[in-house]
């Protein structure tokens, strides 16, 4: 990450423009739901992102994409994407969070892109990251990553008003998770598992009264950790993470991209430190948004997109006509 930008913040016109793009990410993936190709999901609404993108004028940056220049040809990470002749700006992309979850046609599965200020989000390598979220309207220092979950959740019970056992946690339902699931349930916590999409399980945090979610905890992808900070930072909320490299080459990894203490808690505004607008739509149906619908020779979308500057939240329905013909351009 670089210091912080001086700039006033993001132009608003690219809150739509960057809705477009996820939403045509959305629909290029949902042609490939339920066909158990993981991949070929993915690479959909790679190429549909990375071709919507080079109709936005911007000059920007990928600084979390789909992987290193030799092992991802599009959406790399330091890929110049855009027109080339607008703001100077850093890009964040999963064009198909959860490929396993669209390939399986499950709930949730999302296309997500967030964009900053030049040098306003961490630049997170593709490793793990330990992370801790909980919605907006809690008082500063409620979550904090140092200490155990049990601690997490009562001080968390005691800003609501609630009691522990009134809780839900929202994890990734994976082995290494095991041990804080025990944790939570041995103090009557309800403890929400999901398959994949930690993206969401963040998001949820936000509005605990529609979605039953009241922490997110455990560890998943750094990107999606970013990713899920942009959302924080425009809807209010507080996380924390922390890289989890698993050998030398991922420290490695972590050294190379300027980061100077790997084993660093971050704060949501050390993630995100500027003006970012993040834009998600529905691949499959979930519970934050519907995914694509095909009717005939149109496509339905919802996406939400927002923006840190103005804490605009828009929930965005929209059909594409002749989208048969529009789409073998992708
Ligand atoms: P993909 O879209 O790349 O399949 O990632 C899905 C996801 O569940 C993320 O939401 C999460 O951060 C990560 O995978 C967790 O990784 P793992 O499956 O290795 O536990």
């Amino acid at each position: 990450m670089t210091d912080k930008p001086k700039s006033d913040g993001l132009d608003r016109v690219l809150v739509l423009e960057v809705a477009r793009v996820t939403e045509v990410a959305a629909i290029a993936a949902a042609r490939w739901r339920g066909k158990g190709k993981n991949k070929a999901a993915d690479k959909a609404a790679v190429d549909a992102m990375r071709h919507e993108l080079g109709r936005v004028h911007i000059r920007g940056k990928v600084v979390i994409g789909e992987g290193e220049m030799d092992e991802a040809p599009m959406l790399y990470i330091g890929e110049e994407v855009g027109v080339g002749d607008g703001p100077r700006v850093d890009i964040a992309v999963d064009p198909l969070e959860g490929t396993t979850i669209c390939a399986k046609d499950m709930p949730n599965a999302l296309a997500v892109l967030a964009i900053s200020e030049e040098g306003a989000m961490l630049h997170a390598p593709d490793i793990y990251m330990d992370k801790i979220a909980i919605g907006p309207g809690y008082p500063p220092g409620t979550i904090d990553l140092d200490d155990s979950p049990t601690k997490n959740v009562e001080r968390l019970a005691k800003a609501k008003g609630v009691l522990v056992s009134d809780i839900t946690a929202c994890l990734l339902d994976r082995p290494r998770h095991e041990k804080i699931i025990a944790e939570l349930r041995s103090i009557g916590v309800a403890v929400r598992l999901i398959p994949d999409g930690d993206i969401a399980g963040v998001i949820w945090t936000t509005d605990p009264g529609q979605t039953g979610v009241d922490i997110y905890l455990g560890s998943g992808g750094a990107p999606e950790g970013v990713l899920a900070a942009a959302a924080l930072k425009c809807t209010g909320g507080q996380i924390q993470g922390r890289l989890l490299p698993e050998n030398d080459e991922q420290l490695k990894r972590i050294l190379s991209m300027g980061i100077k203490d790997p084993r660093r808690k971050y704060s949501l505004d050390e993630m995100v430190s500027g003006d970012v607008i993040f834009s998600a739509s529905g691949v499959t149906d979930g519970s934050l948004m519907s995914g694509v619908h095909f009717r005939g020779d149109f496509a339905e979308t919802e996406t939400v997109v927002m923006r840190a500057k103005t804490g605009t939240v828009r929930r965005m329905k929209t059909s594409f006509r002749n989208i048969g013909l529009k789409m073998k351009g992708i």
